[in-house]
């Protein structure tokens, strides 16, 4: 049967026949045996629902040996045969060409050279999940295909509930992922909940289907490695031969090494899982691989003799590099870490001295004693950056919750009055901050998202790399024109990203779709955006373009240990904005809209949403862009400006001044003598 019949059937006719477990391709780990034995029944009768009854005897002793087996119910033998990957857009059954480049964008995020375990629908970050079962992709696919502009999916956590009258305005699908009653969102529910097929961790742009590979983060790295550099290094000084170290070479993580050569540093990234290394080294994004330390060492020394811009993959533990690094006197300019902290007890973290293999089974057979092991390794961990941070090093947090769970562990990443680290436990006030910065604190907070600068991305549709070539063209010109007449203050971002997209297609990262990502601000989304739209309408372009961004942006997303950790009048623990962006973005134009629980640090942890966007030349297309692109930014400005964050008050002030319907409340500062004297 030809792909678009395949599509247009849903669950198929006939019961297809079991699959063999695909050895070729990475797999999730099995997940933790979390059910009673009641729940094991509700969780395989809740997925018998999706087929006919005259299924079930057979089904029935699949899905159990399945969530036996791996913990969870992906339903294998429903997994198409047909090959997953973005396809132009034309080639989708559609009634709405919006539906097609949903369809686009859910191909692509499981397409297996874009997707970390694509057999269980998982996208990036160890649980990431487009779906939750094959059944859910089947017919999703299948509404889509069939759906017209009067319409609306809704789709809760992977599950189609189905098509709604709407209206052409409306958006074509609306999203959510892990949303849960907040008293019920804890590690160990989501294991339950996802185990019975009723919830999922989206995590940003997975469940949203707006992920497009490593790439989706290399412009993000690659601005805040430089930034980082800007910070510790003397004006005269560059990043040539100084050493950068991390952890991780994942999904995400992958894009630490590209954006370290791209920033012109040498890049330590260990990883231990070996398939990982080999793959990101085979894919051209990291440059050498090492498996022993002494090697590492003697590699790290030469680049640094001869001030080589070089990315080392070390295979083995993260733990080990710092350690050793520091019985060397190795000198660390900057330290990271990007291992999946948000899941420490799944897969995310793998304690030292204990095998990748051994790990992988100890963390299933005896959970306790691996989150003991997770917990010595991280204070292990933090003991070394310690060291080399009293030395000079400029240690940052990158968003995976690695602050977070290492001081959950008991490890001395606080500071007292005499500069010495300390535990939670030795405390004395517990509100204390950690004694290191999360990267959006000190370098993309205050120098993007206060600004209005942001992940946006765009897919060209026609999967045509010259019109991906053409789209890097219209928007450097754009931000030339912009950068013309820009303030100061944001100068060096615009410059930074004229750079950025002009060396885009020779930094090679597309992997999937024909993506690209380009951090911009309101200004600059719009117009990038508009010019985009009339090339469509002109036929300069041969297709429509898919918008989207990261939910890692300004107004997307509530996350107080990464996105909002900049927040400082106490509402970083609100998740306001995220919401109010959902909702603002749907009535607005948005193709489709997501709001997710989980993304990033982890469940319960933050909330975040995103929008995709078909521009297809009309003028429709164009007034749903400004209106839409537009409080898409501002309203995390307006949020930011009232958090008092200087930046984005000069930010919304200056688009007050060039929107007239625009009106923010704006704070009034207080003065810091009264509020010392007011209680003495
Ligand atoms: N800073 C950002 O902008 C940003 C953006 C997206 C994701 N993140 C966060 O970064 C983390 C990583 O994301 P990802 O998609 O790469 O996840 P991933 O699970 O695909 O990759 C993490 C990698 O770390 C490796 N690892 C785990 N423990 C290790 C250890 N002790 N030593 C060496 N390697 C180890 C794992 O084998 C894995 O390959 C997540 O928590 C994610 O939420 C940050």
């Amino acid at each position: 049967m030809i792909f678009k019949e395949q599509i247009i059937q849903g669950i198929p006719i006939a019961l297809p026949l079991k699959k063999e477990y695909d050895n070729t391709v990475s797999h999730a780990p099995k997940r933790k045996d979390i059910l009673s034995l009641a729940e094991k029944k509700l969780a395989i009768r809740n997925a018998l629902r999706y087929f006919p009854v005259a299924w079930h005897q057979e089904l029935s002793r699949d899905f159990a040996d399945e969530l036996n087996t791996y913990g969870r119910i992906y339903m294998y033998r429903f997994k198409p045969d047909y090959e997953l990957y973005a396809r132009p857009i034309y080639e989708y059954p559609h009634k709405t060409m919006q539906a097609a480049g949903i369809m686009l964008m859910i191909q692509n995020n499981l397409d297996p050279a874009v997707a970390q375990h694509p057999d269980e629908l998982i996208t990036y970050g160890g649980n990431g999940g487009v779906f939750q079962n094959w059944a859910q992709y089947l017919l999703t696919m299948q509404y889509l295909a069939s759906m017209t502009e009067e319409q609306t999916l809704h789709i809760y956590s992977g599950h189609p509930m189905g098509l709604f009258p709407s209206s052409k305005e409306a958006p074509r699908v609306v999203v959510t992922n892990g949303m849960m009653i907040p008293n019920y969102s804890k590690p160990d529910d989501w294991e339950k909940f996802n185990a019975l097929g009723v919830t999922q961790y989206g995590q940003m742009t997975a469940g949203s289907y707006m992920y497009i590979g490593p790439q989706g983060i290399v412009h993000g790295t690659t601005i805040t490695i430089m930034n980082a550099f800007r910070k510790v290094l003397k004006k005269d000084e560059n990043s040539a031969g100084k050493i950068f170290i991390t952890a991780g070479l994942g999904g995400m993580s992958g894009a630490q090494p590209k954006a370290g050569n791209i920033a012109g540093c040498i890049t330590i990234c260990a990883e231990v899982n070996a398939a990982a290394a080999t793959k990101r080294h085979e894919q051209g994004w990291v440059d050498v691989l090492v498996h022993n330390l002494d090697d590492l060492v003697s590699r790290t020394k030469k680049a640094q003799a001869n001030k080589e811009v070089l990315s080392i993959a070390y295979i083995g533990n993260i733990v080990a590099v710092w350690e050793r690094f520091s019985e060397e006197n190795i000198f660390i300019h900057l330290g990271s870490d990007q291992t999946s902290l948000h899941n420490p007890w799944a897969g995310g973290y793998y304690p030292v001295e204990v095998s990748f293999e051994d790990a992988n089974k100890m963390m299933v057979t005896n959970p306790e004693l691996f989150k003991t092991k997770v917990r010595a390794s991280l204070k292990r961990q933090v003991a070394a950056i310690n060291q080399h941070t009293l030395k000079g090093t400029y240690f940052f947090d990158y968003g995976n919750a690695f602050l977070l769970e290492a001081s959950r562990a008991d490890a001395a990443v606080y500071e007292n009055d005499k500069g010495e680290f300390i535990n939670f436990s030795s405390l004395e006030d517990e509100n204390q901050d950690w004694a290191y910065p999360s990267y959006i604190q000190d370098i993309l907070g205050p120098m993007c998202f206060d600004y209005g600068f942001g992940p946006f991305r765009w897919v060209c549709a026609s999967g045509d790399p010259k019109d991906l070539e053409k789209t890097d063209a219209i928007a450097a010109r754009v931000l030339e024109e912009i950068k013309e007449t820009a303030p100061v203050e944001i100068q060096q971002q615009m410059q930074d990203n004229i750079t950025w997209i002009k060396e885009a297609d020779k930094n090679k990262m597309v992997v999937g779709s024909q993506a690209r990502i380009l951090y911009a601000d309101a200004e600059g989304r719009a117009k990038i955006a508009e010019a985009f739209n009339k090339a469509i309408a002109s036929g300069e372009l041969s297709a429509p373009i898919i918008l989207g961004r990261d939910h890692h942006d300004v107004s997307g997303t509530d996350s107080p240990f990464r996105e909002t950790s900049n927040i400082y009048d106490g509402s970083k623990f609100t998740a306001d904005m995220a919401i109010h962006n959902v909702i603002g973005d749907s009535f607005r134009g948005a193709t489709w809209v997501s709001i997710h629980n989980g993304g990033g640090v982890g469940w319960g942890e933050v909330i975040n949403g995103g929008f995709g966007m078909l521009l297809d030349g009309s003028s429709e297309a164009s007034a749903r862009l400004k209106n839409m692109l537009f409080y898409d930014v501002n309203n995390g400005i307006s949020r930011r400006s009232w958090a008092r964050n200087k930046e984005a008050i000069f930010a919304i002030q200056r688009e007050m001044e060039r929107t007239p319907e625009l009106k923010v409340t704006l704070p009034n500062l207080v003065d810091d003598f009264l509020l010392d004297n007011l209680f003495s």
